[in-house]
């Protein structure tokens, strides 16, 4: 499938219908995370499928957010910031997997740690995140509803608001920047942490590069780690897409003399457009 479909049709769920993954289901998306285990800098994330049957537990996981829900992906990074942005990278490849394959997702950021108990956990790991897959019923809850709208989950900040130049700082356009339109209107699409959006991407038009950028907006987010998260979902569209549009590329780290300080926004990494 497409990948810019596959983005468009993705939108968390929270109303699953507590039926287990099909056995070729689960084979599929565990072959794909096999597949897909390196990640940024080589980091790779072990994710692993784990499937429960206490439905009366469910309600202690997600603190009664979420309905019908019995199956989870989920697995450890270091307790920093660059390895939960390979966390979020790797960890939405499998989310846009499972939406080709017509699965359903919810990223979640506020769970109950204690609920996986056979996921052991070693010093100075985490478990920065986990998302929950399943089928969806089809009867979306009020609930749903309601937490949809309250965090206005369908609307997306503007390009002037996340994409610069670099030299100018003045907003992007899609016309000017056309090879990459794309790109960037899929980090614009990306899923985020109480759709807070933080990335903000400054394009160089000397060095052909894009220099990725974590804005804190939400200081409760920011200090469970989540936008780190956030971060990595906006690198593996930009990645995804930009390789479907036959644009060549690779992640680069600069070192922190080598990017200019932008107010008060943190430097995560860039793409080198080859
Ligand atoms: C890192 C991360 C953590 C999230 N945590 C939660 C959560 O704890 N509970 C929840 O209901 N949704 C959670 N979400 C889902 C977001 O609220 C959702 O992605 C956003 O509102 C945009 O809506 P959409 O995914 O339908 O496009 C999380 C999303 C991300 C990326």
């Amino acid at each position: 499938m497409d990948i810019i479909e596959t983005i468009k049709k993705r939108k968390s769920s929270r109303t699953f219908n507590q039926v287990a993954l099909k056995p070729a289901d689960k084979r599929d998306l565990e072959n794909f995370i096999i597949e897909n285990s390196k990640g940024l800098e080589s980091e790779v994330v072990n994710f692993r499928i784990i499937e429960k049957n206490d439905a009366d537990r469910q309600m202690k996981l997600d603190f009664g957010m979420i309905k019908g829900h019995n199956t989870y992906i989920l697995g450890t990074a270091k307790s920093s910031i660059d390895s939960r942005v390979n966390y979020g990278y790797l960890m939405e490849k499998v989310v846009l997997k499972a939406t080709e394959m017509n699965l359903s997702t919810c990223w979640v950021g506020y769970f109950d740690y204690s609920y996986f108990k056979e996921v052991s956990i070693e010093d100075g790991f985490e478990i920065p995140s986990i998302v929950i897959i399943g089928y969806s019923d089809d009867r979306q809850t009020y609930q749903d509803k309601y937490i949809r709208f309250t965090i206005n989950a369908s609307k997306r900040q503007s390009w002037g608001k996340m994409f610069f130049n670099y030299k100018l700082k003045l907003p992007l356009t899609p016309e000017y920047i056309k090879k990459y339109s794309d790109s960037l209107e899929m980090v614009r699409l990306t899923p985020s942490s109480g759709n807070t959006q933080p990335g903000r991407v400054f394009f160089d038009d000397t060095a052909n590069e894009f220099h990725f950028f974590k804005k804190t907006i939400s200081k409760r987010y920011e200090s469970r780690g989540l936008h780190d998260i956030d971060m990595g979902i906006v690198l593996s569209h930009f990645e995804l897409t930009s390789l479907q549009s036959g644009l060549k590329g690779r992640w680069l780290k600069h070192t922190k003399e080598n990017v200019s300080t932008i107010d008060e926004l943190q430097y995560i990494m860039s793409w080198k457009w080859e």
